[in-house]
């Protein structure tokens, strides 16, 4: 007995093995297979065609990262690579993680396949030219954290299931048609921070769920068509800093609720027919520096505990029906620049304690019923001011204190008497127009002495209101819905403008028709210069106001890399904003024309000025360590304040502009790169010959450290007047090494004083550390802006008794880096 028994145990055993072999085989073919599977979708997509088809070696293709077994988690050819056709076969990546292919040219509508991907956090596809409505399989991705499909042109309503995706904290779908009602569900996605809805065709009323909320931290609804109240349970969102529901058909009073928000930073009701006064709860949002109403139907006087928003730099409540007289308490807001209380029933004076906003660039208060004497205290204020106190009831002299204003425009009042003479001097821009009583020896007046009483003047140009909002952008006409007019005339040219396309943000409403008129057409004699993307042009709009445009000509627009661009810029523009960096005022991205819309800078490109003997003159030491410090402050923003890090690219003399005080703005964010810290580097090149880092000849890896390198030479450029080409081509020989410092600094300027030799021996000390040739020998350029702000350390030596040696070779702690650096 017992033998047979060993023997089918034996039996059994070796049954048993095989089963157990077999199992592990098919577990290895399939794991193999799924590898191949994915292998086999990246090869058949094409997406790398141009780069490799070496699919062993996929897990470094440009954008992929993959996991310890070689499965791809990670897609990200975001601004690197164009893809045209979404024809990469999602269901075979069951472990991906990360998808972003933002500005890859992507056309035809979302795959369901994408349901497939279970542990997706990331997708964005925004910028692109994505049509279709947004696929029910997306209800698949519950682990998805970060979703834009914002910039494309997806239709259909926003599938209420998407609100099953509770760890969404970053729900962007800005820019497209999507239409129908906001889903009440969307009061689930509990975690959400950012809810970016606005320039769609959304319609119904604001779900009152959305006060559930409460990790929002910017709330954008404006510009599309939704109606119904403001629901009070916004004030609930204790955390929101941004809120914007302008350019809707909201209806109702503003709930006083909405003083809750205590943390908001700006919030744009405009252009509604929201009704009823102004809640004086209003005053306990303190943090505000962004309060617009414009363009409602709003009633009753303006509370006296608007004074309390102290932060304020930009209040519109023009075009209402608001009465009774401007507070006194409106002295009280010192951070204001921009105030427009234009369009209302104001009556009453102007208080004295206007005088005390020192900060006021623009004054708008025309259309209204105020009545005394123009305030003496606005001369106070600044030179840079644009003030309107047209179609008033002022009446009096023109007081002797308004000398240096900019712009002035009295018209419409009923002022009398002389008009000082320093008015057709000083002024760039001024109307009088229709103050009967007026007199005075310019062009077009009676003379005082036979003071008659039909005076009229008007100097270069009648100004027509601006429009201020809160700034965000608006692209397309079809979002434009009808109105009530108030003022027939100003409105039907709004209207007409608004057709094609409107910009609306922190400076005000430009026209398209204002730029097509300015421009006259974009005429060649206002052709200011050529840039590496497109032709830049200056406004003068009705407003007074200059601006540059940078316009692509058909030809052009028909470039897909200069099409693409100028979206880019669009994108990264629109996302950052510091004090050295140019600033996008609007954008039309129409088929029909293209053109961004920029603050005018004055003095043009720091290249040209070095290259003018004149100007290089004017730009002296102290104004060239100031550009110098002012791009290393932007740039050390853009690469260590920015989520994704942003880096440049294409930092050069040319892409530095200068405002009228010789003040440095980067420009040019073409080829700006978004970098994404969990992906590989790897990009298409870009840059200028002789600011390139050496790096980049050899390997595609984009770092912030290529900037750093671009801006060593830069620095070196401003110190040279000149483009350090040669010297950087010597420095490795000896006789250029014992070249002392004073003898390649711009001849043209005087010897600069010994105060000033601080500044300059530091600037040339970083910028050698910042042409290593190694990467990570450079300085990252937080720790050159510490060290631009630290306090100067006085230098033993003169300037003419350094040499280029000693100072690549000088020992400098770089605040904020990890070591002592050896340069
Ligand atoms: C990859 O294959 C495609 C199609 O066969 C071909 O057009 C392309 O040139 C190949 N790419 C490389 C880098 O060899
Ligand atoms: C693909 O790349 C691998 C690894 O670099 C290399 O060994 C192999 O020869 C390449 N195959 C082809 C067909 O080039
Ligand atoms: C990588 O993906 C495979 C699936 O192909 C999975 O089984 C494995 O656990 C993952 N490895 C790591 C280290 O995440
Ligand atoms: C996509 O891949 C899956 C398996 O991952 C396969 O079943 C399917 O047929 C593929 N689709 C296409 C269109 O190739
Ligand atoms: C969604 O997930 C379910 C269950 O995981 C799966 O059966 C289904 O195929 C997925 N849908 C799509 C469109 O991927
Ligand atoms: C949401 O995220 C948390 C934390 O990352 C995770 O534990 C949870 O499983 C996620 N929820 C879903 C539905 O995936
Ligand atoms: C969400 O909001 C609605 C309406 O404001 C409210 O009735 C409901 O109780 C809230 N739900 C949760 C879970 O807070
Ligand atoms: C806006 O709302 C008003 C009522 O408040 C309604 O008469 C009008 O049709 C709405 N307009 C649009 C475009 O929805
Ligand atoms: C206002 O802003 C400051 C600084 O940005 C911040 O510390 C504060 O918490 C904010 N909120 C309130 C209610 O002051
Ligand atoms: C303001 O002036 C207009 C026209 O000059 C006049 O009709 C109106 O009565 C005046 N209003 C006040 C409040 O003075
Ligand atoms: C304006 O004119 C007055 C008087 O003519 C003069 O004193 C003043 O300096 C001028 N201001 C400016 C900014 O030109
Ligand atoms: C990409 O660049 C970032 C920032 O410089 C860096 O931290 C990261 O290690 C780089 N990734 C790779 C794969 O090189």
């Amino acid at each position: 007995m017992a033998p047979s028994v060993s023997v089918s145990i034996s039996i059994a055993l070796l049954f048993c093995g095989m089963y157990l072999n077999s199992i592990v085989e098919l577990v290895e073919a399939s794991e193999l297979s799924s590898l191949e599977l994915e292998a086999e979708a990246l090869l058949e997509s094409g997406w790398w065609s141009a780069h490799t088809n070496n699919t062993s070696t996929r897990c470094e293709w440009p954008g992929i990262t993959c996991n310890a077994s070689g499965s791809v988690t990670t897609i990200n050819l975001a601004n690197r690579l164009y893809v045209d056709k979404f024809n990469l076969n999602l269901s075979s990546f069951p472990n991906l993680v990360y998808l972003d292919l933002h500005m890859t040219r992507l056309k035809g509508s979302i795959p369901v396949e994408i349901g497939t991907l279970s542990k997706l956090t990331h997708l964005d596809l925004s910028t692109n030219y994505l049509t279709g409505e947004l696929p029910l399989s997306l209800t698949n991705l519950t682990k998805l954290v970060r979703f834009d499909i914002s910039f494309n042109q997806i239709v259909g309503p926003i599938p209420s299931s998407l609100c099953l995706l509770t760890n969404l904290t970053y729900l962007v779908m800005r820019g497209n048609l999507i239409s129908g009602f906001i889903p009440s569900e969307i009061g689930m996605l509990k975690n959400l921070a950012h809810l970016y809805l606005n320039l769609n065709m959304l319609t119904g009323p604001i779900p009152s769920t959305l006060g559930n909320l409460t990790n929002l931290n910017s709330l954008f609804l404006y510009s599309n068509q939704i109606n119904g109240f403001i629901p009070s349970e916004i004030g609930n969102l204790k955390n929101l800093k941004f809120l914007s529901l302008n350019n809707n058909n909201l209806s109702g009073q503003i709930p006083s609720a909405i003083g809750h928000l205590t943390n908001l930073q700006g919030l744009d009701l405009s252009q509604n027919q929201i009704n009823g006064f102004i809640p004086p709860k209003i005053g306990n949002m303190k943090n505000l520096s962004m309060l617009y109403l414009r363009k409602n139907n709003l009633n009753g006087q303006i509370p006296s505990t608007i004074g309390h928003l102290t932060n304020l730099e930009y209040l519109s409540l023009g075009e209402n029906q608001i009465n009774g007289s401007i507070p006194i308490e409106i002295g009280d807001l010192m951070s204001l620049r921009y105030l427009f209380l234009d369009y209302n029933n104001l009556i009453g004076h102007i208080p004295t304690q206007i005088g005390n906003l020192h900060s006021l660039e623009t004054l708008n208060l025309s259309h209204n019923f105020i009545s005394g004497e123009v305030p003496d205290e606005l001369g106070v204020i600044g030179d840079q001011i644009y003030l309107d106190l047209s179609y008033n009831n002022f009446t009096g002299n023109i007081p002797d204190t308004y000398t240096s204003i900019h712009n002035v425009n009295l018209s419409y009042n009923s002022l009398k008497g002389p008009i000082p003479r320093y008015f057709d001097q000083n002024h760039t821009f001024y109307t009088l127009i229709g103050n009967k009583d007026l007199c005075g020896d310019i062009m077009g007046f009676p003379p005082c002495l036979l003071a008659s009483n039909k005076s009229i003047v008007t100097k270069v140009k009648i100004f027509v209101p601006i429009t201020i909002s809160l700034g965000f952008l608006v692209l397309g006409g079809f979002l434009l819905s009808q109105r009530m007019v108030k003022k027939t005339q100003f409105d039907s040219r709004e209207a007409k403008n608004g057709n094609l396309f409107s910009i609306w943000n922190y400076d005000g409403h430009i026209a398209y028709e204002d730029i097509i008129e300015a421009t006259e057409d974009f005429d060649i004699k206002h052709c200011i210069g050529i840039g590496g993307y497109g032709s830049v042009y200056k406004a003068e709009l009705p407003c007074g106001k200059v601006v540059a445009l940078k316009k692509l000509h058909r030809m052009e627009a028909e470039n897909p890399t200069f099409d693409m661009s100028f979206r880019n810029e669009v994108k990264v523009l629109t996302e950052i904003r510091h004090q050295n960096i140019i600033k996008l005022h609007g954008f039309c991205l129409h088929n029909r024309s293209m053109f961004l819309v920029y603050k005018y800078m004055e003095r043009g490109s720091l290249f040209c000025v070095l290259s003018n003997g004149v100007e290089a003159m004017e730009l002296d030491w102290s104004k060239r360590v100031n550009i110098i410090k002012g791009t290393a402050h932007a740039i050390s923003y853009m690469h260590h304040e920015c989520i994704p890090t942003i880096v440049h690219r294409d930092i050069t003399s040319n892409n530095i502009l200068l405002n009228s005080k010789l003040e440095a703005f980067v420009s040019d964010f073409g080829t700006a790169k978004l970098l994404d810290p969990d992906s590989s580097n790897q990009t298409l090149v870009a840059g200028t010959y002789g600011y390139v880092a050496p790096e980049l000849a050899y390997t595609m890896k984009v770092t912030e450290k290529c900037d750093v390198y671009s801006f060593g030479v830069v620095a070196l450029e401003i110190l040279m007047g000149r483009h350090p080409m040669e010297l950087l081509t010597s420095l490795s020989s000896s006789s250029s090494q014992n070249m002392m410092l004073h003898a390649i600094l711009d001849q043209r300027l005087p010897p600069p004083n010994h105060l000033i030799s601080q500044d300059i021996f530091l600037v040339a000390t970083i910028a050698f550390a910042c042409l290593q040739t190694n990467p990570k020998s450079r300085p990252t350029m937080k720790s050159v802006s510490q060290e631009f702000l630290s306090r100067k350390k006085p230098i033993a030596k003169p300037l003419h008794a350094l040499s280029l040696w000693q100072l690549k070779n000088q020992k400098m702690y770089m605040v904020g880096s990890r070591d002592e650096t050896q340069l």
